[in-house]
């Protein structure tokens, strides 16, 4: 079968160069939020690989200037800044710096998150839910909309959050953090018909666990890692690039007839709703 599709593109040059240029990304910039390390690292070299402009940003310009030297060594065009994306002054400096440097933005991959808390769910306090809120769900929406006008201006675009498995069933002791995941597949269902109308596609991913500084406490020993490959159908834990290369798709001409759509990335996780 592959090979009869192969032999398929070599004989019609220009089925190819239609496949070819839907995968592109060339001439499209691209932000992607906490992209120093991990998901959002493995985001930013999809879409670079595809030819598109990242620009990269977390908290630390140490981060900032090291995945950026990175980037650079794997000839992916790329500018970087710090950005807390809880901070409405880094956002705005985030989105700003782009256009100049860059002279307007595509692509928004809102991948930062933060988790704060473990434990029964009732011992979470306000301030929990306050840091959580901002970051994971209210930064997303807050970026969204600065960069959405500029999308406009160029015809169009598309949005991809970051959400969870754990955002259809929540992880125990990650309660509050859950809550934020089921909250973006609704701001996703909830952006996508109204920016619709300006040609920005909005669609996340859902990641199940994926092996990464951040998750690093639920693959600690191999008797976690045992556990959890018993819920999987294929029978590792996911890579940083395995989400990557699906958001770079999400965000290419390829899913132009997909908004408003969450895709599970769990190496076959049971978790729908
Ligand atoms: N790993 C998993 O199993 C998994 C599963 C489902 C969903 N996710 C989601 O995937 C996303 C990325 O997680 P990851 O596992 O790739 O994490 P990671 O490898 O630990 O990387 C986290 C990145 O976020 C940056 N960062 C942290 N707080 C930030 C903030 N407030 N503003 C801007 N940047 C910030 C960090 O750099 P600095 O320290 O320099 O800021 C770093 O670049 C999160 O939304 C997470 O919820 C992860």
């Amino acid at each position: 079968m592959l090979s009869a599709v192969t032999k398929c593109l070599l004989s019609n040059s220009v089925a190819g160069i239609r496949m070819m240029s839907h995968s592109s990304l060339s001439g499209k910039v691209a932000i992607v939020t906490a992209s120093t390390d991990g998901i959002g690292l493995a985001a930013a070299q999809a879409l670079g690989k595809r030819g598109a402009h990242v620009v990269v940003s977390s908290r630390r310009q140490a981060n900032v200037d090291k995945a950026v030297e990175l980037l650079r060594s794997e000839k992916i065009k790329v500018t970087g800044t710090t950005c807390n994306v809880g901070k409405s002054e880094d956002r705005e400096k985030l989105v700003n710096m782009t256009l100049e440097e860059c002279g307007g933005v595509d692509i928004l991959v809102s991948n930062a998150a933060v988790n704060p808390f473990f434990g029964n769910i009732l011992d979470s306090t306000e301030a929990v839910w306050d840091k959580i809120l901002d970051v994971n769900v209210k930064a997303a929406f807050l970026l969204t909309k600065l960069v959405v006008p500029h999308m406009e201006k160029r015809g169009g675009g598309s949005v991809v959050f970051v959400s969870s498995v754990a955002g259809y069933q929540p992880f125990q002791a990650l309660g509050p953090y859950s809550v934020s995941k089921t909250a973006l597949l609704g701001l996703t269902r909830a952006l996508a018909p109204e920016l619709a109308q300006s040609n920005v596609r909005v669609n996340c991913v859902a990641p199940g666990i994926i092996k990464t500084r951040f998750s690093s406490a639920l693959w600690a020993s191999e008797d976690m890692v045992d556990e959890f490959k018993k819920q999987l159908s294929i029978k590792r834990l996911g890579e940083p690039e395995d989400i990557g290369g699906v958001i770079a798709f999400l965000c290419s001409d390829d899913a132009s007839y997909i908004t408003g759509e969450t895709v599970t990335v769990t190496g076959g996780m049971n978790c729908r709703l």
